[in-house]
């Protein structure tokens, strides 16, 4: 007698599996065959040569992509390709794949997980935190979170990166040759930071624990529970700035 819904159960649950899961599975893969192969732009584009095989970066001036958030990631290959994020080696990449491959891939990569970095217990430079309000530089942690962990909403995490590639793009919002930044935030936020500044920042976020976005629950978790750890750090860091002028 029960045998029969049963079965009846199991079609009906396998007809909504199927169909959605082969859709994740066939945007999942062609995202990896993208980062494999390099897409349309051929081998020589192939993401994993630079990035590394599971998205860890070279530790140098490669970026890690692994665990960053999909918008991010799409909106850097957007920005390659258009030219408002030129480099030499990226803006022919992302102008190799169409929009929707540009896409796909970034989803790759968002769905991977971030990195192990071997964390220190070092405190980060005090500008990183406070700013200094004298020359009008805005406390970066107000908009990367107090660890670099991001805060969602295209304010980026930065922690785990190469330190390198962090002071080579403190450098291009700088000089101007980076200018994605929405309402040109990046560039007034580093305009008077010293170069003993920007290097001691990009050395402590080297450190820090590569960060995973929202979309993972836990990797949320952490992030809420490492705030509520930093009581002192996070009000200090929170304060609302105007300085952007929004
Ligand atoms: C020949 C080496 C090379 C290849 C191949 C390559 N990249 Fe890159 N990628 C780099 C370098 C170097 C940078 C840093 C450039 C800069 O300073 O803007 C970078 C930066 C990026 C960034 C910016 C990350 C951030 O945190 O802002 C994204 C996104 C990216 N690459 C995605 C890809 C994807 C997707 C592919 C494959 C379709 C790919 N890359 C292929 C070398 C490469
Ligand atoms: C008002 C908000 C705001 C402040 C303050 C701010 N940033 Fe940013 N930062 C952003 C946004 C938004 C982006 C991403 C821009 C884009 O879309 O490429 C970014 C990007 C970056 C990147 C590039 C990340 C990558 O993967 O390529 C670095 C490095 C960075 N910020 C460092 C800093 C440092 C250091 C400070 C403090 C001196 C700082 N930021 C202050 C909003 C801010």
């Amino acid at each position: 007698m029960r045998a029969l819904p049963l079965a009846l159960l199991g079609l009906t649950l396998a007809a909504c599996d199927t169909s959605p899961g082969a859709t994740d599975r066939a945007f999942q893969a062609s995202g990896e065959i993208i980062a494999m192969g390099g897409g349309a732009g051929g081998p020589a584009n192939a993401c994993f040569a630079c990035h590394g095989l599971k998205g860890e970066g070279d530790g140098v001036s490669t970026p890690r992509l692994a665990g960053l958030e999909q918008g991010y990631l799409q909106k850097q290959m957007e920005d390659y390709a258009s030219g408002l994020r030129p480099d030499d080696v990226m803006t022919r990449v992302a102008r190799g794949l169409t929009p929707d491959a540009r896409r796909v891939v970034a989803a790759w990569y968002a769905g991977l997980p971030a990195p192990a970095v071997h964390a220190s217990a070092g405190p980060p430079p005090p500008i990183w935190l406070s700013g200094d309000a004298a020359r009008g530089i805005t406390a970066c942690a107000a908009c990367h979170g107090a660890e670099g962990q991001g805060a969602g909403a295209g304010q980026p995490i930065i922690a785990g990166q190469p330190a390198p590639y962090t002071l080579e793009q403190i450098d291009r919002w700088k000089s101007g040759k980076r200018r994605n930044d929405p309402r040109g935030v990046m560039a007034a936020a580093v305009q008077h930071l010293s170069e003993e500044e920007a290097r001691a920042i990009a050395e402590w976020l080297s450190t820090r624990p590569a960060a995973q976005a929202h979309a993972n629950a836990s990797a949320s978790a952490s992030v809420s529970a490492s705030a509520a750890a930093r009581p002192a750090a996070s009000r200090e860091t929170r304060r609302p700035d105007r300085s952007d002028g929004a």
